[in-house]
């Protein structure tokens, strides 16, 4: 198959804090850009290879304690094979990509939340990654309060939900430095505590002009 476009495809990452909205936007978002013919992929973090689904079940399960260094650990080990097995072909064929979750969650959660070393959690996001970076970071931004009492509508809570307000508040502050340190260039913040079809608009409006339609290059 030809690729669509003659460089890379681009990356579009979801952010936010749980009950943000994300997994419904990225169903919406997919929904719109298949029925106009996109050829887009769409995964998510930690998972979207057979051993990150593997390590997702383990960094989810709220049954088993793990510290934060290991918790990093282990969803770096999970980007590191999504980025090979999944994400760098794809935009090496051309192919654009929407990830739910990436590099700037380890910031917010593991940096900012469970308060390990910025520089650390930077330099080992760049070795996993193989220094690819979001072409674009969409932040539906809400207040946890909110969010976590959406989120809470789950049959299952995962240990990041029960986590408490205080940990879930430093992950929104993480959320939105990086979005004001990147200055508007590569991040768009919305509000996501808006309805549901106010989001999905800002949302195109953000991302679409990003995107390479159909299959050109075929
Ligand atoms: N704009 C919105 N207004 C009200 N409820 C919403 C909105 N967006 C999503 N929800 C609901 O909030 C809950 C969490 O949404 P979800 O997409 O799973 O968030 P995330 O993936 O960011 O954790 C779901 O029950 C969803 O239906
Ligand atoms: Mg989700």
């Amino acid at each position: 198959m030809a690729s669509r476009r003659e460089g890379r495809g681009h990356l579009v990452v979801f952010e936010g804090p749980e009950g943000a909205g994300k997994s419904t936007q990225l169903v919406a978002l997919s929904a719109r850009l298949s029925a106009a013919g996109y050829d887009t992929l769409f995964t998510r973090e930690p998972g979207g290879t057979p051993a990150g689904e593997a390590i997702r079940r383990v960094v989810l399960d709220p049954t088993l304690r793990v510290d934060p260094l290991p918790e990093f650990l282990l969803y770096s080990a999970a980007r590191a094979q999504h980025v090979a097995d999944v994400i760098a072909p794809a935009l090496a064929a051309g192919r654009d990509v929407v990830c739910d979750r990436f590099t700037a969650a380890s910031v917010a959660y593991q940096g900012y939340g469970r308060g390990l070393d910025l520089g650390f959690v930077a330099e080992l996001n760049a070795r996993v990654t193989g220094g690819l970076e979001a072409d674009l970071t969409v932040l539906l931004d809400i207040d946890p309060v909110a969010g976590l009492a959406r989120a809470s509508g789950r049959a299952a809570h995962d240990r990041l939900e029960a986590a408490g307000l205080a940990f879930h508040r430093r992950v929104r502050s993480g959320f939105i430095a990086q979005a004001e340190a990147d200055g508007g260039r590569r991040w768009v913040r919305i509000d996501a505590d808006a309805a549901e079809t106010a989001v999905t608009e800002a949302v195109w409006r953000a991302v679409s002009p990003l995107l390479a339609p159909g299959e050109v290059g075929r």
